[in-house]
């Protein structure tokens, strides 16, 4: 069994508290992504996990077994490090077979294993290889395969897929997510990579300044995030924030001599709130173009000055000001090219979805 629970762990480095009581329980074969700015303790809490760092407070499970004090190599868990650290004098291969026949696997399986890992990784021709002959991509994935070929109750991965060029990664990533389906043994995966976070997770645990801010789904940490740090960070790109002046249940946005009444669906939570004014938060695709067939009573017309506009390809974002406060619009490209040309555009905002933020705290409303 590969659940692991963590209870109130924190970490402090003398006078330097680095986790500050982190509760998860993560489910037997869950894959976990766990997400945060730099410096927020996530290399920290995998390292713990691992039993790499003493923790100072707190407890940890893996199954039904407290592993708090067990010793890392009894805790049956495989990692890749962030600074993934492969031993220089051996080759690609025997880095790959050595902590299989440390654990004494039989022979014929040992072979069988690396051909089958160096092919998933695509690292069969560089098998003879030193690691000082590879380049950063290729370790990180002689590292990676050392993880993978062996069958431990957890995988710990700290930014494994950081060093491959683009198209590799995006390999990569199908790679460990059918790998996952295949074996069902738990993940905890560390990645600044946004597209990883949503397409891999089972759950995604946001952290900043060693607390965790939110732990849920992709669709709940998108749709339904917790405070203004989560809905800011998860997203890309990143949602909308524009203030509001609350009226009698409604909001006011009054931006140069327009003035618009914005219609949301928790009325009554604001009303409650108490609050004068409001942090609207509205995710890029939210600001379109006018839909012909657009028929929710939560729609907002209005013209945008557009300064600047970004073609993706399938879109077109275009930046412009609403309350002083820059906003970005998710056009069709045909519709961007003519706002870049026009320097302005008709938009329509679709509140039925928006979510609101306390002005001071970032608090969810
Ligand atoms: N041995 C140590 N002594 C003192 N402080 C440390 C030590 N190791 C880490 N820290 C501090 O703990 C904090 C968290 O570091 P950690 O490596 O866990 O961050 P991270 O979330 O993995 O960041 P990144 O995304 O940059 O990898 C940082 O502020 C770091 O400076
Ligand atoms: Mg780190």
């Amino acid at each position: 069994m590969g659940a692991i629970t963590i209870q109130e762990l924190t970490k402090s480095y003398g006078e330097t508290n680095v986790l500050k009581g982190i509760d998860l329980a993560i489910d037997d074969g869950e894959f976990l992504i766990l997400v945060g700015p730099s410096g927020c303790g996530k290399s920290t809490l995998m390292n713990c996990i691992a039993g790499l760092e003493d923790i100072t407070s707190g407890e940890l499970f893996i199954g039904d077994d407290n592993v708090t004090s067990v010793n890392p190599k009894d805790r049956d868990i495989a990692m890749v490090f962030q600074s993934y650290a492969l031993y220089p004098t051996m080759t690609v291969e025997r880095n790959i077979r050595f902590g299989l026949e440390m654990r004494k696997y039989p022979k014929d399986e040992i072979e069988s294993t690396v051909k089958d890992v160096a092919k998933l990784l695509q690292i069969e021709h560089l098998l003879d290889r030193k690691p000082s002959q590879l380049s950063g991509g290729q370790r990180q994935r002689v590292a990676m395969g050392r993880a993978l070929a062996r069958s431990p109750r957890v995988f710990l991965f700290d930014e494994p897929l950081s060093n491959l060029d683009a198209k590799l990664r995006v390999e990569m990533r199908t790679e460990i997510k059918k790998l996952h389906k295949r074996l069902g043994t738990t993940i905890v995966y560390v990645t600044h990579d946004q597209v990883e976070a949503m397409t891999l997770a089972d759950r995604i645990a946001v952290m900043k300044d060693g607390i965790v801010q939110q732990f849920g789904t992709p669709y709940e940490i998108y749709n339904d995030p917790a405070n203004r740090f989560v809905a800011d960070f998860m997203g890309s790109p990143a949602m909308n924030f524009v203030e509001c002046i609350v009226f009698e249940g409604n909001l006011i946005v009054e931006s140069g001599n327009q003035r618009h009444e914005v219609v949301i669906p928790n009325t009554q939570a604001v009303i409650d709130s108490g609050l004068e004014t409001v942090i609207l938060g509205l995710r890029p695709e939210m600001i379109t173009e006018p839909k012909p067939h657009a028929e929710s009573g939560y729609i907002t017309q209005m013209q945008l000055g557009v300064q600047v506009t970004e073609p993706t390809g399938p879109d077109t974002l275009a930046f412009g000001e609403w309350n002083g406060q820059e906003i970005q619009a998710r056009l069709s490209p045909e519709v961007g090219a003519q706002a870049e040309i026009d320097g302005e555009v008709q938009i329509q905002v679709d509140t039925g979805k928006a979510v609101l933020f306390h002005p001071q705290t970032g608090a969810r409303i």
